[in-house]
């Protein structure tokens, strides 16, 4: 397999294509975002940490059944993934009230949500990544209602499969956001899980472990992330 051009730069991962037109390369930086954007910094090791979390999680979850991207880890920052039709709707579950959810309808952090919620928004940086719905997904042609439904169940079998990954950790999984593709045209599991993409809590204090320390200035970042990957079983390279 050989890496050939940069086919994209996103704000924390760049994908490169190979001599195999079905697979891509994952480059997982240290570059840190939040805020669209608005709030930059490099995080020495967030890249490494960020890849080989990642490649935990992704085996997980296909040996649960859960169809994804992922092929194999590479290199300490780099894993080859399948080349897919990325759908631009973002799926979220939410088990805990936190972040936009307290936000938007002023409901306390922390609550437990009882079943959990299912939210999608419109993967788009310039209008801050709106909230959408089914209805709106379909007429515009974002995700048919069928792909709509298949990303929603997986996305409950992720939830399934970490939660009782993170407890087992001594943590809470409070809430994750997921994409998805298309492959040999079967909805699969895209992007990302990691830290930067969930929010995790320790059970017993409640600390914040992900990458809300980035956007609320707490420091630890990347101390908490790799606390994370060593409490589910993560050995990080030096
Ligand atoms: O900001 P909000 O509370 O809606 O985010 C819900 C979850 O989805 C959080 O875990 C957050 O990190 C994640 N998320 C993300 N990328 C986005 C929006 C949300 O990873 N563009």
């Amino acid at each position: 397999m050989e890496k050939r051009q940069e086919l994209y730069a996103g704000k924390a991962k760049s994908v490169y294509t190979t001599d195999d037109p079905d697979l891509l390369v994952l480059q997982f930086r240290d570059d840190t975002s939040a805020f669209d954007g608005k709030k930059k910094e490099a995080l020495a090791r967030k890249g490494l940490v960020n890849n080989v979390f990642n490649a935990f999680i992704m085996e997980r979850l296909e040996d649960a059944g859960i169809p994804t991207h992922f092929e194999k880890r590479l290199s300490s920052t780099e894993s080859l993934v399948k080349k897919m039709e990325m759908i631009p709707v973002e799926c979220v579950v939410r088990n805990i009230a936190a972040g936009g959810l307290v936000k938007r309808l002023g409901v306390e952090e922390g609550m437990t949500l009882t079943p959990p919620t299912f939210e999608l928004f419109l993967k788009n940086d310039e209008k801050g990544d709106p909230m959408i719905n089914e209805s709106l997904a379909e007429t515009f042609g974002w995700a048919k209602p069928e792909q709509l439904a298949k990303m929603k169940d997986l996305t409950f079998k992720v939830n399934h499969v970490l939660k009782q990954l993170f407890t087992e950790g001594g943590m809470l999984l409070v809430d994750y956001k997921l994409e998805f593709g298309i492959f040999n045209g079967q909805i699969v599991l895209g992007d990302e899980f990691s830290p930067d993409g969930c929010r995790l809590w320790d059970a017993n204090t409640r600390e914040k472990m992900d990458k809300d320390r980035f956007r609320q200035g707490l420091g630890g970042v990347i101390e908490a992330y790799e606390e994370v990957g060593r409490r589910i079983g993560i050995n990080f390279p030096a």
